[in-house]
């Protein structure tokens, strides 16, 4: 079981006077930093902030810093280093990958997009359209916001070069079946791209055993700096044209980064994998990186599931709420979207008063929520958590819900 004592003691935000007796709901939205991340942060700016990969020391162990997030990041994830990259968002991302598609597609060549995923994974795909490209449509349920496999097995034929789709939406939850779907478009000879943005923050998945050829995160929910992380499988990203500099075309985690990387936040992204080592010594699991990395997450949804049920059945109970989503815990993320009478932003703002933190409004989900039939000018309450989110956490929102709903 989840030290939870233990787990908040690594996050300084839980000590800061300011921040007493406020829960906080919005982790959708950017997680709280872990404090091996801020150690490493504050560490390169005080001692090694120049120019990495040089022949003198600050300079060498900068830039070793720097490979080793790489290197420990992709370990756990079950990739190769050069498989992993930094990028200054998972929507710079999106964009430089939709670029290198474009590039690469032939006339008359397809895409699958849906219409559950936040705009970072939707809207750089469907812009090929004015390329000359087809995109074509994964449409969700309304009622329920679910992707069925079913209606992904119509769209799939031979010109069908990339399907893209979310690990979990920000809005509906739902953790989707990547290896099911993955293995659907692999099938049909298409290559894969994950959003798994608001999935990460519940426990890195092993992207190598899962199978997609590319999967997206962002470090600033994950418990690390402000960057996007992306998995890029070597089949794939070998084919794909260069984005980067053309002499730096043979270094794979270089090829889709054409922006030069903020140095100082890729080095201090190690300091995710110090965290993630810590919890696995804590709590007795061991093994090899990635190993340590299933064991850590599975105690992390283990005891998010835990705290999510009663939050579920409590929504569910109440007749002036639309729950977005599924109302089982087990498969979902603790992602919460709340369609109400009135919109979610006042809403969010009510709830602050009774110190709970969370966002309302459409979280760029608009095509998920317009889909559903929500508006997404009125939007909806999202109240989101992760591991280090406390049972009293939760019964103190439910309080404050019953005050305001
Ligand atoms: C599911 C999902 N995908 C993508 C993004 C975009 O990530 P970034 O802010 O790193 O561009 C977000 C951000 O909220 C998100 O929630």
């Amino acid at each position: 079981m989840l030290d939870i004592d233990f787990v908040r003691g690594q996050f300084p935000a839980f000590a800061q006077e300011s921040l007493q007796g406020q829960a906080f709901f919005e982790n959708a939205g950017g997680s709280y930093t872990c404090q091996p991340v801020i150690d490493r942060l504050t560490r390169f700016y005080t001692e090694r902030k120049v120019q990495p990969y040089a022949p003198y020391e600050a300079s060498r162990l900068g830039g070793e810093e720097m490979d080793e997030a790489r290197r420990r990041l992709a370990a756990m994830m079950g990739v190769e280093s050069d498989e992993l990259s930094f990028g200054p968002s998972t929507t710079q991302n999106t964009y430089v990958l939709a670029n290198a598609f474009r590039q690469f597609m032939q006339p008359g060549d397809a895409i699958v997009v849906t219409n559950q995923d936040h705009e970072a994974n939707t809207g750089p795909w469907r812009r090929l359209v004015d390329e000359g490209f087809e995109v074509r449509e994964w449409q969700v349920d309304p009622e329920t916001g679910h992707l069925d496999l079913a209606k992904l097995e119509a769209l799939l034929d031979e010109k069908v070069r990339l399907v893209c789709f979310p690990h979990c939406s920000n809005v509906v939850g739902e953790i989707n079946p990547v290896v099911e779907i993955t293995a659907l478009a692999h099938a049909a000879g298409a290559f894969v791209c994950v959003d798994g943005v608001s999935y990460a923050p519940h426990g890195l998945p092993n992207v190598g055993l899962m199978g997609p050829d590319i999967y997206l995160f962002s470090a600033y929910k994950t418990y690390g700096p402000h960057q996007g992380i992306m998995v890029m499988r070597r089949a794939l990203g070998e084919t794909l044209p260069n984005q980067g500099h053309y002499f730096n075309a043979g270094s794979l985690y270089k090829r889709f980064t054409p922006a030069g990387p903020d140095h100082a936040q890729v080095a201090a992204s190690a300091g995710m994998a110090d965290y993630a080592d810590a919890l696995a010594l804590h709590h007795g699991i061991t093994g090899t990186a990635a190993e340590k990395a299933t064991g850590v997450h599975d105690l992390m949804r283990a005891h998010e599931v835990k705290l999510l049920q009663p939050l579920l059945d409590y929504v569910s109970a109440k007749n002036s709420v639309r729950l977005i989503g599924p109302s089982h815990a087990a498969g979902r993320a603790p992602t919460v979207a709340l369609e109400l009478a009135q919109a979610g932003e006042p809403v969010a703002a009510e709830l602050a008063a009774h110190g709970v933190m969370a966002g309302g409004g459409d979280f760029y989900a608009v095509r998920a929520l317009k889909a559903m039939g929500v508006d997404p000018e009125k939007g909806v309450l999202r109240l989101s958590f992760v591991h280090y989110t406390s049972e009293a956490e939760v019964q103190q929102l439910m309080e404050a819900l019953d005050r305001v709903l």
